[in-house]
């Protein structure tokens, strides 16, 4: 029996994943899957009163004893500097080597999108690499305080690690029969981790001759996902880079309430949280948009070897989506857990 652990965390993390839990119930009850869920409870709460984020027999044994994990946002204004956040969040991706961060964006409704227009269907589907770039802390800071500090933060790229990622990207896009990869990267003024991307992104894409490739500049790449989105499809890019574009490209499929992400190790481990955070200014207010974290359960349920399902949660949401049945950031007066109990009964076949 597959074991998922929970974990809400912080602010609205605690509300989506309530739904996401009821979904996922909802559609294993109808389709006759049996699911351990075990919560976990890490987060600010945890840290706050035990001092203690996560510890490495935790992580050991999420690694070991789970299928994979559904999070909802970790980031708490009482812990100055979030470290509960990094400790847990990026923990898990480093240490459990949670290498791919895919974040697909899909424009379900043109009326979502705060262009004027789009160019054609929108699915923007983000590979970002999840273990290294600027994200590793090497690094430090020196003479703290004083006015000749010194702060240096390393951007650390690997050739496995950029391998690793640029392959996944290129077999998405062969499995999935998208027409295009695009590299995202500031190969122009930061030549040294820019060149061994370019080298490898062409190496690799060699193996993949029926793909169009090409590469964008980080800026050039911002102007134009506003100005023609839809040309682009498959885009790979370092930790960080990856990080603000998939802000962006949430945004233009309808915003960060909607959008879903995976962490995964394919064949390993997978952890799959929306790409949103925390949002201190409306926790607690029924206000959050659980439809990222319930596309998280679709993706989680397709990791279960179960798309019949993850497909009846989608057509759940595009239903609620269609029907109005939405929460304010959509233009609808939905709470948060009437959008859940809609789309579990959707998906389970009793609406
Ligand atoms: P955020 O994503 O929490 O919020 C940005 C804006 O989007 C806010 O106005 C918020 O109200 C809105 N928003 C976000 N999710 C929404 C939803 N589901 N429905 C409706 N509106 C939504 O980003 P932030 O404000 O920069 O960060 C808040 C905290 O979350 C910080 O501590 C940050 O570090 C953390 N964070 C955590 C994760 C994560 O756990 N993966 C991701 C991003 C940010
Ligand atoms: C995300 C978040 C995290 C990141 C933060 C909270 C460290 O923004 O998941 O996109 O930058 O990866
Ligand atoms: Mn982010």
């Amino acid at each position: 029996m597959p074991r998922i652990a929970l974990i809400p965390g912080d602010g609205i993390g605690q509300e989506v994943v309530r739904e996401g839990r009821r979904v996922l119930e909802a559609v294993a009850a109808a389709d006759g899957l049996t699911l351990e869920l075990d919560e976990w409870d890490l987060g600010a709460e945890r840290y706050l009163r035990e001092g203690v984020s996560i510890t490495d027999e935790e992580f050991e044994r999420l690694s070991s004893d789970y299928d994979a994990v559904l999070l909802g946002a970790l980031g708490d204004p009482r812990v100055p500097g979030n470290e509960h956040a990094r400790d847990i969040l990026l923990g898990m991706r480093f240490r459990l080597d949670l290498y791919v961060n895919f974040r697909p964006c899909e424009l379900l409704d043109p009326a979502h999108s705060p262009l004027k227009s789009v160019d054609g269907p929108l699915r923007l589907e983000i590979f970002r690499e999840n273990t290294e770039g600027a994200y590793t802390g090497m690094g430090g800071r020196f003479r703290q305080g004083t006015p000749d500090e010194v702060a240096i933060e390393e951007d650390v790229n690997t050739r496995k690690g950029v391998e690793r990622i640029v392959r996944a990207a290129f077999e998405h896009a062969r499995i999935h029969r998208r027409p295009r990869v695009t590299l995202v990267d500031k190969a122009n003024a930061m030549r040294h981790a820019g060149g061994l991307w370019r080298d490898v992104f062409a190496e690799v894409g060699e193996e993949f001759p029926g793909i169009e490739q090409d590469a964008m500049y980080v800026d050039a790449m911002a102007m134009d996902l506003v100005r023609r989105p839809a040309r682009y499809h498959v885009l790979v890019a370092s930790n960080l880079f990856g990080d603000i574009i998939s802000d962006l490209a949430a945004e233009l499929t309808g915003g960060l309430g909607l959008a879903p992400s995976g962490n995964l190790h394919p064949g390993r481990f997978a952890l799959f949280e929306p790409v949103h955070g925390s949002a201190p200014d409306i926790a607690g207010q029924g206000k959050a948009n659980p439809l990222g974290t319930i596309r998280c359960v679709a993706l989680l349920l397709d990791h279960l070897g179960a798309p019949d399902s993850a497909e009846r949660v989608r057509a759940a949401v595009r239903a609620s989506l269609e029907e109005g049945v939405t929460t304010e950031d959509l233009g609808g007066s939905a709470d948060t857990a009437t959008v859940g109990v809609w789309i579990a009964e959707r998906a389970a076949g009793q609406r």
